[in-house]
């Protein structure tokens, strides 16, 4: 059905700045994106999830919203977002947009006006202000980006940011909040987009009384102890309305929890029927390369997910993490995992998201030179945190020119690119054997064909080495295989029609010998 169109999609997610700079200032933009739509649709991908470009003085890199009704001027304009979805919609590509409703910038009007009120005022309602005690904040919350979660005005009042200082908290018990987010979806909704990621999905209520963690280090906590300020459960109220507001597009349009919650089965709630359609599998992100962990984590999240109606996702990497080929080992084995990785992720049930340059094989940039660092991590952790700057370098297009493509030679990008790039630019590895990206794009197309990838909602286990995984999947009367070896030696697999593989590998007889860190899709 195409309304349905999301549940075992790939979704490309582009970083804005980074993608492709059109107009050579440095930063990548709207019509860079609009630009590049033909290679995604090349790629094989079915939609494109873009990160925010609204109007903002990127203090963190435009998860600061200072209007939620128009485009950065650096980005682009509001013509060119339309004539984006459109062009993007005339490739066969959906587009998803950012939605950032836990906070505002601290430029956005309301907190300007709010700024300019008393204490106690409705401007100040649609803010977290409270008082303190003595010197003393409300109490001990602490910001996600480091340091302490409350700044202080010169009136006497705390405001809260679970981020950045620039980043003040809404108050969602406030009812103009929330018809001013209904407004804003359907603003976004009008102009074509397919649906919306939500931004810190999980944060938006706070627990009545604000009480304290009692510890230090609390973003740690996550998975051992609940939060107030996150995961409450009047947050799913929330998603009740605003799944409203979606079913009224015909076809239904879409959301997209970033939730970070202590289970899949905590995950699961954002997932029931009348709630989001599609929640980022962090446990799945946060497994290490190691099988039986990654077992667990494919059956557990199979078994949450799809309990209430939902498809699973998969996801290795995004702009707030180190590259999976570096956090797999880096260097040549950790390219080698990563290309295992994604003939495995794209074998599961469900939905698959992408982040740009890991179908270039692309590693994290551990090397920036400090004085380029633009995540406020790197401040508000006292440069003890290097932030997220190394997943955000923009992506090489071609072999030459002083921005490897991403913008014009001559122009220099806002973040420094390895020359070393220049041979995992698209150019360098279009049409050449063995590339990461051809294997992305052979996994991609053998993924749009075959009726037992990506579709349904469990896979068969077969019996294996305990470091080998292998498991079969039936659709329409064929049936796949993928297995990968994540043990030191060679394993031994009976063979069929090979598909793809991820790296080469043996046959002996009637057996595939599959070299370590290397997986395999074949048909017995
Ligand atoms: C999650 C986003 O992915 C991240 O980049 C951002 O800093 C925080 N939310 C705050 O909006
Ligand atoms: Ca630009």
């Amino acid at each position: 059905m195409a309304g349905d169109w999301w549940r075992d999609a790939v979704i490309y997610q582009v970083y804005v700045r980074s993608f492709a700079d059109d107009n050579g200032d440095g930063i990548g933009d709207l019509p860079g994106i609009r630009s590049r739509l033909p290679y995604l649709a090349g790629l094989g991908v079915d939609a494109l999830w873009i990160t925010p470009f609204y109007t903002s003085p990127m203090a963190d890199g435009g998860y600061d919203v200072a209007d939620y009704r128009d485009v950065d001027p650096t980005l682009g304009t509001l013509d060119d977002a339309r004539g984006l979805v459109r062009a993007a919609h005339g490739q066969g590509l959906k587009v998803i947009v950012d939605i950032v409703p836990n906070h505002t910038s601290s430029r956005h009007e309301w907190f300007r006006q709010a700024l300019r009120s008393a204490p106690g005022s409705p401007e100040r309602d649609r803010y977290l202000f409270r008082e303190g005690t003595g010197d003393a904040p409300p109490n001990d919350w602490e910001s996600v980006f480091g340091g302490g979660a409350w700044t202080r005005l010169p009136d006497g009042q705390w405001y809260l940011h679970l981020f950045d200082p620039t980043q003040p908290d809404l108050n969602w018990a406030n009812p103009q909040v929330r018809d001013e987010f209904h407004d804003v979806l359907r603003f976004w909704l009008d102009l074509g987009v397919d649906g919306f990621r939500i931004d810190v999905a999980h944060g938006m209520v706070k627990q009545d009384g604000f009480p304290d963690v009692g510890a230090r280090e609390q973003h740690k906590l996550l998975e051992t102890r609940p939060l107030p300020y996150f995961d409450q459960d009047g947050v799913h109220e929330i998603y009740r309305e605003w799944r409203k507001v979606l079913d009224t597009y015909d076809p239904p349009r879409i959301g997209v929890a970033e939730a970070w919650t202590a289970t899949a089965e905590r995950l699961a709630r954002y997932l029931r029927p009348d709630e989001l359609h599609q929640a980022f599998n962090f446990h799945y992100l946060t497994t290490g390369w190691e099988a039986r962990a990654l077992r667990e984590v494919v059956d557990h999240s199979l078994t949450a997910i799809p309990a209430v109606g939902a498809p699973a996702t998969w996801v290795l990497s995004n702009h707030d993490v180190h590259r999976h080929a570096t956090r797999y080992g880096g260097g040549p084995a950790g390219v080698r995992r990563a290309r295992a990785a994604i003939l495995l992720m794209l074998a599961l049930p469900g939905s698959v998201y992408l982040y740009q340059g890991e179908e270039l094989g692309l590693e994290e940039v551990l090397d920036l030179p400090e004085e380029v660092l633009q995540d406020p991590m790197w401040e508000r952790s006292g440069h003890t945190d290097r932030g997220r700057d190394g997943c955000r370098v923009p992506i090489p297009w071609t072999r030459g020119g002083s921005a490897l493509g991403f913008g014009a030679d001559g122009s220099t990008p806002w973040l420094p690119q390895p020359r070393a790039w220049s041979e995992l630019s698209v150019e360098a590895q279009t049409g050449a054997e063995g590339s990461t990206l051809e294997l992305y794009r052979g996994a991609l197309h053998t993924r749009r064909e075959h009726p037992a990838l990506g579709a349904g909602d469990a896979v068969d286990w077969q019996d294996s080495e305990p470091e080998v995984l292998w498991f079969s999947r039936t659709a329409a009367g064929r049936t796949l295989h993928c297995a990968v070896n994540l043990g030191p030696e060679p394993a031994r697999l009976p063979t069929g029609t090979v598909l793809l593989a991820s790296d080469e590998y043996e046959v002996d007889g009637s057996h595939t010998l599959l070299p370590t860190d290397t997986s395999v899709w074949w048909e017995a």
